[in-house]
């Protein structure tokens, strides 16, 4: 039914649809315990590894019924200090031959303040909380810290974990705050700026594209560790249109490219990750996870956690403990004792 409709106004209905108790009972299917996937990360508690991407819920509006069905940790986002709408709609559009999404919101917030109300009037979430910061588009990259030190200043006491978000396609010039350089100095200022809340000192990651060279992205990574960065999202949406099989009028739109289609590039950036950086600061892999088996090949591949957005348009809130059964399945099937222990192992 929601595939009728327009993708923006399916989107909207669902989230109005998370609001009511009795919706979120109806769709509430606790993912299986299983001691195995349990892992603590940067001072946090994730009872399995699959976790809600950034995007879907971009102003904390209905945190806990993430974790209803299922998720064992919730990104908000993206969120700027000022609102602002984003880009004019159409912004949103499903390739369903390719089982991909792309998108160019371009951040559209309700800004820090109302995030903050929205969170504060959710109350404790029960799962780990990050929330995903950008900058607002008329904020040149020069004054770009200042942004992310204010949203921060509002949203702190919320988070679980900060994601400093400078790999979005769709905020013009966002990328270039990737640089080494750049990235160092504006990491270092979240890190510092972050400090603690109650739950302890507050871990910042930082989101990667996958468009970057590999060089570049070492780069990059470095950088962010030296200044201060404790983990890692990778990947944001691709730009790439490469091996699409809808019509031109689809894979011509401009934004990012979400789903299967960003699978295996997704994969080979978190492979590429975990070969130069190994446990030193964990890897969250997200980019076309639609079944326990890409799961499993993301942790493999080196990450420690995984997160989904796309599949739960495709597959519906089922998908949720259906990867996380199917998570402690091939752990089993492979010998590994924990997740922990699966973490890179594909990786030489
Ligand atoms: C409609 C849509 C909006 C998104 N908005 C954001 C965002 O605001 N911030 C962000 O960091 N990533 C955003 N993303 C990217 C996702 O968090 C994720 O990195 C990407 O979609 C790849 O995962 P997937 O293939 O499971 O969807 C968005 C993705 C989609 C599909």
């Amino acid at each position: 039914m929601l595939f009728a409709l327009d993708p923006e106004r399916a989107h909207n209905l669902t989230l109005a649809a998370l609001r009511r108790p009795f919706v979120v009972r109806a769709l509430t299917a606790p993912s299986p315990r299983d001691p195995r996937l349990r892992q603590r990360l940067f001072g946090r508690d994730f009872q399995h590894p699959v976790g809600l991407a950034a995007g879907l819920d971009k102003h904390g509006t209905v945190p806990a019924a993430w974790a209803a069905l299922g998720f064992a940790f919730v990104e908000i986002g993206t969120v700027t200090p000022r609102p602002q709408p984003g880009n004019p709609p159409p912004r949103l559009f499903r390739l369903p031959a390719d089982r991909a999404i792309v998108n160019r919101f371009g951040f559209n917030s309700i800004g820090s303040s109302a995030v903050a109300r929205n969170l504060a009037a959710a109350g404790n979430v029960g799962i780990p909380l990050g929330i995903n910061l950008g900058r607002n588009r008329d904020t040149p990259n020069e004054a770009a810290a200042a942004d992310y030190l204010a949203a921060l200043d509002e949203l702190r006491s919320f988070a679980d974990y900060i994601v400093v978000n400078v790999s979005s396609p769709n905020t013009a010039g966002l990328r270039a705050l990737q640089e080494a350089r750049a990235l160092r100095a504006l990491v270092e200022q979240v890190v510092r700026h972050a400090g603690q809340n109650a739950a302890g000192p507050l871990p910042v990651l930082v989101k990667v594209s996958p468009d970057m060279p590999a060089a570049e992205l070492l780069a990059s990574v470095d950088a962010a560790i030296e200044g201060g960065a404790s983990g890692l999202v990778a990947t944001n949406t691709t730009v790439a249109r490469e091996g699409l099989a809808s019509p031109p009028a689809l894979t011509g739109q401009a934004g990012g490219l979400s789903g299967a289609p960003l699978k295996t590039r997704a994969t080979e950036t978190c492979t590429i990750l975990y070969a130069h950086v190994g446990r030193r600061v964990p890897i969250v892999g997200v980019g076309g996870i639609f079944t326990a088996a890409d799961a499993c090949q993301r942790i493999r591949a080196g990450a420690s956690l995984v997160q989904l957005y796309t599949a739960l348009v495709y597959e519906g809130p089922g998908v949720v403990p259906r990867i996380v059964r199917g998570v402690s399945e091939c752990l089993a099937r492979d010998g590994f004792s924990s997740v922990s222990e699966a973490i890179g192992a594909d990786v030489k």
